[in-house]
């Protein structure tokens, strides 16, 4: 089922948020063209292979009526509009680095015929102010942010939770004709997507709808760290966090999801947008305290993780890491905690070698840490196992064969992914963030790590 007349749109940037979205609106029925200016990926993508590892991007690239283009002038001929989706790092003090964002402007300017312009990437509030005066006077400049997570970008994007927009009145009817396929969940089923019920559409002023999408991630981070302290204090206490979170999370205004304890959350969203809400918040002179002790705590949760390996393994250990992506089912291992943690072990002498299912090489943060061909071979002569990504292989891993190969018996879940009574029956002694706290063995301080 497509739509009878689909749009024509531009999408600037063919990374995790402009592919999902390019790919899902030439799915339901308009007509996409995305520019991008890697000339590699564009070539990749003319050859409808996924750079990305993306699931479903594949079976859509196949499919779709999409076009790849590093040409602005053939991204955006005869377009209604234009999806901006470029990245928006952060800059050299903590500010947000908008230069791939207003170069997209400028090409726009040029040369796209006055169109509608959807902002996608995550923009400090006050962007599209700015933009729609300078750069992009005569465009009428829509915030769209997106909530879709690494590792289902496509399924979040068919079948998002909501759909948020904001900008003049006047933009709201072209925008909703944009997603009126999604909003009514009319499309084919693909790559295990099928239609579901109607989602909800927000349309809101510009400024609520940039900062929604800071508001959105900074409430899960605060979450995630809440958990972590938790898991903490009840490793502290004898409290079993697990049958715990049980108790949390049936309570339906706190929700079971989002609730795993960890070594710190990462990625290439929750880092940058809150390190970009607390600056943005400064200088509009409100102090975010609540957000600023999360990412405080997320800091010492990796090295409270840190200290519990380097109290018990000895510095020149061979330290076997399973995981380096940021989380399961990706292979981005942008602001990991996996890799932050491998650093820091790497820094205090320690021999890492590491199996990742997804990342299959070392970045220049990594390049001492060798890679082994599987979780099992990474475990040969360790002393110890560190879980640093939530794999569920490593969930289901034989932990009598790890055992058997190590020449330690340390196992260190930094996940809480394992089952500690399953640990014990191996042979091998249970720590991490889940684990009952450890007497002290000496007089050095969490600082020592
Ligand atoms: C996140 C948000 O979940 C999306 O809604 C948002 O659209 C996206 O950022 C973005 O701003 O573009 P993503 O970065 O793909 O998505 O990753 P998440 O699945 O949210 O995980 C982030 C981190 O939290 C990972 O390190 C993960 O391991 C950790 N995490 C997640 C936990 O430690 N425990 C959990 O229970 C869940």
């Amino acid at each position: 089922m497509r739509v009878m007349s689909g749009l024509t749109i531009g999408v600037v940037g063919a990374g995790y948020v402009g592919l999902a979205s390019a790919l899902s609106f030439a799915h339901v029925g308009h007509r996409v063209r995305v520019l991008e200016r890697d000339a590699e990926r564009v070539a990749m993508l003319r050859a409808r292979r996924d750079p990305l590892g993306e699931p479903g991007f594949d079976e859509l690239l196949a499919a779709a009526n999409i076009e790849f283009t590093n040409d602005p002038a053939a991204a955006y001929a005869g377009v209604d509009a234009v999806l901006i989706a470029v990245g928006t790092p952060t800059g050299p003090s903590g500010n947000v680095d908008l230069s791939q964002l207003d170069s997209a402007a400028e090409s726009i300017a040029r040369s796209a015929p006055p169109s509608a312009v959807l902002i996608r990437s995550t923009v400090p509030v006050g962007t599209g102010d700015e933009l729609e005066r300078s750069t992009l006077r005569g465009f009428a400049v829509t915030s769209n942010p997106e909530f879709l997570r690494e590792g289902r970008a496509l399924a979040d994007s068919l079948r998002p939770t909501r759909i948020l927009a904001g900008g003049d009145p006047s933009c709201e009817l072209l925008v909703r004709t944009l997603y009126a396929p999604i909003i009514e969940q009319r499309y084919d089923a693909v790559a295990g997507v099928t239609a579901g019920d109607p989602v909800s559409f927000l349309w809101t002023d510009r400024r609520t709808a940039e900062l929604a999408k800071y508001a959105a991630n900074a409430f899960l981070v605060t979450k995630l760290s809440f958990v972590n302290e938790i898991a903490n204090l009840s490793a502290a206490l004898g409290a079993d966090v697990r049958r715990l979170l049980e108790v949390l999370g049936s309570d339906p205004r706190i929700g079971s999801s989002f609730l795993r304890p960890g070594l710190g959350w990462g990625g290439s969203c929750f880092p940058k947008d809150t390190r970009a809400l607390l600056d943005f918040a400064v200088t509009s002179g409100y102090e975010l305290s609540v957000v600023r002790a999360v990412v405080e705590q997320n800091a010492a949760q990796l090295l409270r993780f840190l200290h519990q390996i380097t109290r018990e393994v000895a510095p020149g250990s061979r330290i076997a890491l399973l995981g380096l992506a940021f989380k399961a089912g990706t292979a981005d291992d942008r602001e990991s905690p996996a890799v932050a943690l491998a650093e820091l072990l790497l820094e205090r002498g320690y021999e890492l070698i590491a199996f990742d299912p997804a990342v299959r090489k070392t970045s220049a943060r990594t390049s001492n840490v060798l890679l082994a061909p599987s979780a099992i071979e990474a475990a040969v002569n360790a002393d110890a196992v560190v879980i640093a990504t939530e794999w569920p292989e490593f969930a289901a891993l034989d932990l009598t064969a790890v055992r058997e190969r190590m020449r330690g018996d340390l196992l260190f879940d930094g996940r809480c992914i394992l089952d500690p009574k399953r640990v014990k029956a191996a042979g091998l002694r249970y720590r991490g963030v889940c684990a009952p706290a450890q007497p002290p063995t000496s007089t050095r301080s969490m600082n020592s790590a």
